[in-house]
C-alpha cells in the first residue's frame, strides 16, 4: 500500500507512461504503469501524459535583497556597481523584520513554481549581521518545504570592507552554510587573488562548501576563476566549489580558456551562470557589438563540469523583473548560449533541476531517475510533455509534492476561444 501513487507520467529522462509509488515521504517504485495497475494507494494521481520532474533548485539568488524594487530607488545606469550602491543605501534602513516579510512572501511564490532549494547569499559586511539574523530565521520557518542554504557573502569585499573577515566568520559561527566572496570587487587585482586562498582556507578547516562571486566583469583579463580552480585542487576540495557569474570567461582569449577548462575539470569546479542577471548586466559600458557577456556553458559542459542557472535576483537594485520561475531562467539561458539543439535544451531544464541540486550537494534529491528508488518525494508535475515543452511554454506546476505531500497546486493555462468552426479552447500544443 502505496501513500501515494501517480501514474502515466512521462520523466525527464524520456520514459514516458510511467508509475511512481510514494510511501513515508520516499520514492519507493518507478515502474511501467501497466506494472502498478492492480497497486493499492491511499493516494493517487494521474498525471495523463504530463512531465513528472524533480523540483525546480536555484543555486544563485539573494533572498536579503528580493522585492526591495524601488526602495530607496530604482537603478537608473542598470549596472552591477550601481546595484551594489544602491543597496548600500538601502542597508542602513533595512529592519529584520522587512527582511523577513520579504523572503516569506517570495518563499510562497518559489513555492507555487515548485522551486524547492535555493542557495542564497547573504550579505554579511553590515557589522548588525541582520540580513543573516532574518535569513536563518526564514530558514527555520522554512524547514520542511524550502532547502535553504545560507552563503556568508562579503559583498563590499572581504579584504576592502571593514570588518568583512570578522563578520564573515561571525556569520558562520550563527549557522550560515557555506563560504562566499567577490574577488574581482576587492580593491586590486593582487587583493582579490589573495582573497580566494583565505576563504577556501577557512572553509576547509571547518569543513564547508564555497560558493564565489567570481569574475562577474566584462574584463578579460579577470582571472580568479584560475585561482578559484587552483585552491580547490591545493586544498583537496574537489567537487565542494562552485564558481558562480564567470562572466569573464566570456571575454577571455580562447587559447587561455581552453587550458583554463582542464584546470577547472581537474578540481571538478561547478559553475552557476545567471542567464537573466548576465545578460541584464554585462555587456554595460560595450557600444557595438554588445558582448552578451554569460559564461561559456556549452564549453564548460563539454569539458565535464556541472553547470546550473540560478535566478540570482528577483525585483531588487540589480533587475527589476522576476518571479521565481526558473523555467523563465532556462529560457533565457537556453537562448544567450544559443543551446538550441534537442540535447541543448534538455542540459537547460537540468540546470535548473538535477544539476542544481547536484551544485547544493542535495544528497537526497532526485538527481538521476535511473537512481530514484529511496530518494525524498519532492516533485513537480508540469503541464507539459516533456522538458523541451515545459521551457517552450514556461509550463503551469500542476501540483507540487514535498516528501509526498501536496503543497501546491495551479490549474491548468487554457484559454478559451470565441471564434467560429474553430475549438473552443488551447493549451498551445497542436493538439
Ligand atoms: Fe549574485
Amino acid at each position: 500500500m502505496f501513500d501515494l501513487l501517480i501514474t502515466h507520467a512521462n520523466l525527464p529522462d524520456g520514459r514516458t507512461d510511467m508509475a511512481v509509488g510514494i510511501r513515508a515521504g520516499r520514492i519507493e517504485t518507478v515502474a511501467p504503469s501497466a506494472e502498478l495497475a492492480s497497486a493499492q494507494a491511499v493516494q493517487s494521481c494521474d498525471a495523463q501524459g504530463q512531465l513528472l520532474s524533480a523540483p525546480f533548485a536555484d543555486a544563485h539568488f539573494h533572498m536579503d535583497a528580493t522585492l526591495s524594487y524601488g526602495l530607496p530607488r530604482v537603478n537608473q545606469s542598470g549596472t552591477l556597481l550601481e546595484g551594489i550602491a544602491l543597496w548600500g543605501e538601502l542597508k542602513p534602513l533595512l529592519t529584520v523584520e522587512a527582511l523577513v516579510a520579504r523572503a516569506l512572501a517570495y518563499c510562497d511564490w518559489a513555492v507555487a513554481k515548485g522551486l524547492l532549494a535555493i542557495r542564497t547569499h547573504v550579505d554579511v559586511c553590515d557589522d548588525r549581521l541582520l540580513a543573516v539574523d532574518a535569513l536563518l530565521e526564514v530558514k527555520r520557518q522554512m524547514q520542511g518545504i524550502i532547502d535553504l542554504q545560507l552563503v556568508a557573502f562579503p559583498q563590499d569585499g572581504y579584504l576592502r570592507s571593514a570588518n568583512a573577515v570578522a563578520n564573515l566568520k561571525r556569520a558562520l559561527d550563527k549557522g550560515v552554510d557555506v563560504v562566499g566572496g567577490i574577488p574581482h570587487f576587492e580593491r586590486t587585482m593582487a587583493d582579490g587573488a589573495a582573497s580566494v586562498p583565505m576563504l577556501c582556507e577557512l572553509a576547509a578547516e571547518r569543513g564547508l562548501l564555497v560558493d564565489m562571486h567570481c569574475d562577474e566583469s566584462d574584463d578579460p583579463l579577470s582571472r580568479h576563476v584560475e585561482t578559484l580552480a587552483f585552491e580547490t585542487q591545493r586544498l583537496g576540495l574537489h567537487g565542494r566549489v562552485v564558481g558562480s557569474h564567470l562572466t569573464s570567461m566570456h571575454s577571455m582569449d580562447n587559447y587561455y580558456v581552453s587550458k583554463l577548462l582542464a584546470l577547472m575539470a581537474e578540481a571538478r569546479l561547478g559553475v552557476c551562470a545567471n542567464p537573466l542577471i548576465n545578460i541584464t548586466l554585462q555587456g554595460r559600458h560595450d557600444t557595438y557589438p554588445k558582448r552578451r557577456g554569460m559564461t561559456r556553458v556549452p564549453e564548460q559542459l563539454a569539458a565535464g563540469l556541472t553547470v546550473a542557472f540560478g535566478h540570482d535576483c528577483v525585483m531588487d537594485p540589480w533587475y527589476s523583473l522576476g518571479s521565481g520561475d526558473m523555467l523563465e531562467v532556462a529560457h533565457m539561458g537556453l537562448h544567450v548560449a544559443q543551446m538550441t539543439s534537442q540535447a541543448g535544451m534538455r542540459q537547460c531544464f537540468e540546470a535548473v533541476t538535477t544539476s542544481a541540486a547536484k551544485l547544493m550537494h542535495l544528497n537526497d534529491w532526485v538527481t538521476d531517475w535511473s537512481q530514484a528508488k529511496g530518494k525524498a518525494a519532492h516533485l513537480v508535475l508540469l503541464q507539459a510533455t516533456g522538458p523541451i515543452e515545459a521551457l517552450r511554454l514556461r509550463a503551469t506546476r500542476l501540483k507540487v509534492w514535498r516528501s509526498g505531500k501536496l503543497i501546491a497546486e495551479s490549474a491548468p493555462a487554457q484559454s478559451q476561444l470565441h471564434l467560429p468552426d474553430r475549438a473552443a479552447s488551447t493549451q498551445f500544443r497542436l493538439r
